[in-house]
């Protein structure tokens, strides 16, 4: 049958890609869409030009305008949130009220209008250093922990998505293009990439199949920064030093969740606090970007070619 999926904060990067690919690839039956900004909804109406995306204005902050576009959906993607750094810094209280008692209101208003609501989470929110890491951790308790006969939740978790807004990628083909030095907060700097459909089909998978309480993590390759800054630019980069609640390398999985978690190859599985993976098959180390494999400069350079941004 026909799905109905609702994604906050789809006329996002990820928002965007998901509608792409549920229109090309999936047989559904509508794709809602909530955020707040008009002109942003008013591209992607133009964009996709499909009667099947339904826009509604609605802010997370608000449970009121929740409740409509959760309706009778089959699948709530929550998608929208505050993602830059910087001003989750500056602003904890702004960054609570939408990440944190946004998610709130996301699980009350999805309980029995929607059979599942997947959450969309960080590797900032592992062992969190920054403000944002810790609004996106309470988050995941927050879904993974809510209790609701009718309604299955979860959460999903993923590292740097290749060229996402306001991102690094941007930020250094913008100063490649003037020509500019690149900055490098540290040379040792690590982080885990993925691309834009990767995540799609990981927070589809999570839709379909995730069980309550479950956060599903992707196997990723990392990078050091400094390997990304001498593919995409001939600059000479310079140092600048870390940003406040910048980690030198980010974890994905924590030792705690390792001992709750298994893998099944593609997907990490971490199973809710207080559940008990037995230890014959628990993951049996933390994963972080600098232990995975790390992707060679052939590699970034072949990424960065697909993606669009060489
Ligand atoms: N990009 C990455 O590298 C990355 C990595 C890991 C996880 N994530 C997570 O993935 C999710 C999607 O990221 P993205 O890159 O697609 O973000 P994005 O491009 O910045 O889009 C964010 C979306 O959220 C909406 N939004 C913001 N505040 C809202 C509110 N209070 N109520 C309703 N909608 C709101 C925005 O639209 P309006 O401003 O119009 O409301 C926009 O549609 C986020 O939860 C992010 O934390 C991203």
């Amino acid at each position: 049958m026909d799905k109905v999926i609702t994604i906050t904060g789809g006329t996002g990067s990820l928002g965007n890609q998901l509608v792409t690919t549920l229109l090309e690839e999936l047989q559904i039956g509508e794709i809602r869409i909530v955020s707040r900004d008009e002109e942003k909804q008013l591209q992607m109406r133009r964009k996709f030009a499909s009667s099947k995306i339904k826009f509604y204005i609605g802010d997370v902050r608000d449970i009121e305008s929740l409740k409509r576009p959760f309706d009778g959906s089959d699948v709530v993607i929550h998608a929208a949130a505050m993602k830059q750094i910087d001003t989750c810094e500056y602003f904890p209280h702004e960054t609570i009220k939408t990440n944190v008692l946004g998610a709130e209101n996301v699980c009350r208003a999805a309980e029995g209008r929607t059979k599942r609501c997947v959450a969309i989470s960080t590797d900032k929110a592992t062992l969190p250093l920054n403000i944002y890491g810790m609004s996106k951790g309470l988050q995941e308790r927050i879904f993974c922990g809510w209790s609701n006969g009718q309604t299955t939740y979860s959460a999903v978790r993923y590292g740097n998505v290749v060229g996402s807004r306001g991102s690094v990628i941007p930020y250094f083909k913008e100063l490649r293009d003037k020509d500019l030095p690149l900055p490098i907060t540290h040379p040792e700097m690590t982080r885990f990439w993925l691309r834009l459909k990767d995540a799609v089909e990981l927070v589809l998978y999570a839709s379909n199949t995730a069980e309550h309480g479950e956060l599903l993590v992707p196997r990723m390759k990392a990078s050091k920064i400094i390997d990304l800054a001498e593919v995409m630019s001939d600059q000479p980069w310079h140092i600048t030093g870390p940003r406040p609640g910048e980690k030198l390398h980010e974890d994905i999985v924590s030792e705690d969740e390792a001992r709750r978690a298994f893998s099944n190859g593609q997907y990490i599985h971490i199973q809710p606090v207080g559940v008990l993976v037995p230890p014959a098959i628990a993951l049996t180390n933390s994963v972080a970007s600098n232990t995975v494999e790390m992707l060679t400069k052939e590699e970034l350079h072949k990424m960065l070619v697909e993606e669009g941004w060489l």
